[in-house]
């Protein structure tokens, strides 16, 4: 088990709180799409004021690359997470002719304070030392409740992990309890599902994976270069064909560390990428030339369902069709509630996360079942990648240092 603090070691009563958050959310016309991150800090910043302590947020949005974006402001998450902890939120304008030490000391009692995106300032993604001082200067301790950016070596959440006294945040410890539980000491038999649209992407973790589990089921795009591996005709099917020897590799590779890659045996085929498109059944040996495959067939859903019956653990990352248009959704919504009724009935432990699986098991209504759904993106893959994020080494080593 990784070892980290947590808010219960750590006395906050009138101090001064450095939050490192993640509330990078979905923002269209003005409008937050997706409220999940906001909602998934609240328990952390709302300990942090019950226990007397002043949170000072510290948070990213988007991309600016070290210069200031107005279209990329924390401004307009000011009432949205106000709401959210039923407290105010101060938001340290930048222009108003006062430093963000100056805002952190006009905090009241009761009162959060929200720092402009932190990625305007070029110390943040480069994790300048002076930039980390000035940062680690604003409080006594700092928290990491942002898993979802701990992939990046940054100011945020590197440089001031190793300044200050530095503890996990509640969504933090819940997700690296989770994950643990789900790959570093799992129940067996493990299942693990990666779907998603390329191969090239998932090389890494699939290496890693094979590794870990019992069973890894392929589906989406990507089990299209599996198929096609197998000498299967995929007809118009999203396929990297020039990845046909990798996948051939990948499965003598899983088979030599006794774990089983999971192909469809049955697709959904359609002419056209559109909800409703006229689409049949069909056995994947029998893709015509002129169709390309978007879902997994219902054979391959039993099959997926009777492995999850098995299993103690299950792993998803990804989609197994063409989710987001209709009908081509049936085999994510089927797998996806079987997953989540066996996690709600305790006989399986089911763990998701990565982009579009949110989104996906969101969609299926599944999500609310699983036993953990990671908001993380990058950091989860980094994650089932094996790989160390550098955020989680921080709060481990500060762990040993500050004891
Ligand atoms: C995310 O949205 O996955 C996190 O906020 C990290 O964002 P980044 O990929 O821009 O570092």
């Amino acid at each position: 088990m990784t070892t980290f603090r947590t808010l219960d070691d750590i006395d906050l009563a009138g101090k001064r709180v450095l939050v490192r958050i993640d509330i990078n959310v979905p923002i269209h016309d003005g409008r937050i799409t997706d409220d999940t991150r906001i909602r998934a800090v609240a328990t952390t910043v709302t300990e942090i004021l019950k226990k007397g302590g002043k949170p000072i947020l510290v948070a990213h949005r988007g991309r600016p690359n070290g210069r200031p974006d107005p279209a990329l402001s924390l401004g307009l998450l000011r009432l949205p997470l106000s709401q959210a902890f039923s407290a105010p939120v101060t938001f340290a304008e930048t222009g108003a002719h006062r430093t963000a030490g100056d805002w952190a000391d006009a905090m009241e009692p009761g009162e959060v304070l929200l720092l402009e995106n932190i990625r305007f300032y070029p110390g943040e993604e480069t994790n300048a030392p002076n930039f980390a001082q000035a940062l680690a200067n604003l409080a006594s301790v700092y928290v990491n409740d942002a898993f979802s950016v701990s992939h990046r070596a940054h100011a945020s959440t590197v440089g001031v992990a190793r300044l200050l006294p530095a503890v996990a945040g509640r969504q933090m410890e819940a997700e690296l309890i989770a994950l643990d539980k789900a790959l570093s000491r799992p129940e067996r038999p493990v299942v693990a599902v990666i779907g998603g649209a390329k191969v090239s992407t998932k090389l890494d973790l699939i290496g890693n994976l094979m590794r870990k589990v019992d069973q890894i089921v392929i589906g989406g795009g990507m089990a299209n270069t599996f198929l096609a591996a197998q000498g299967h005709d995929v007809g118009q099917s999203l396929c990297e064909h020039d990845l046909v020897d990798t996948a051939r590799d990948i499965i003598r590779k899983s088979a030599a560390a006794n774990c089983t890659i999971v192909l469809p045996s049955d697709v959904v085929v359609a002419e056209e990428f559109a909800a409703n498109a006229a689409h049949q059944t069909v056995s994947v040996d029998a893709c015509p030339f002129e169709a390309m495959i978007l879902d997994a067939g219902p054979r391959t859903v039993a099959d997926i369902i009777r492995r999850f019956k098995a299993a103690r653990t299950i792993v998803w990352n990804g989609p197994l069709g063409a989710f987001e248009i209709r009908p081509f959704d049936a085999a994510t919504n089927a797998a996806a509630t079987a997953a989540a009724e066996l996690a709600a009935s305790g006989r399986a432990l089911a763990v998701a996360g990565g982009g579009d699986t949110v989104a996906a098991l969101n969609a299926s209504g599944a999500a609310d079942k699983f036993t953990y759904v990671s908001t993380a993106g990058g950091a989860f893959l980094e994650w089932l990648e094996g790989k160390t994020l550098p955020g989680i080494a921080a709060l481990q080593s500060n762990e040993e240092e500050f004891a």
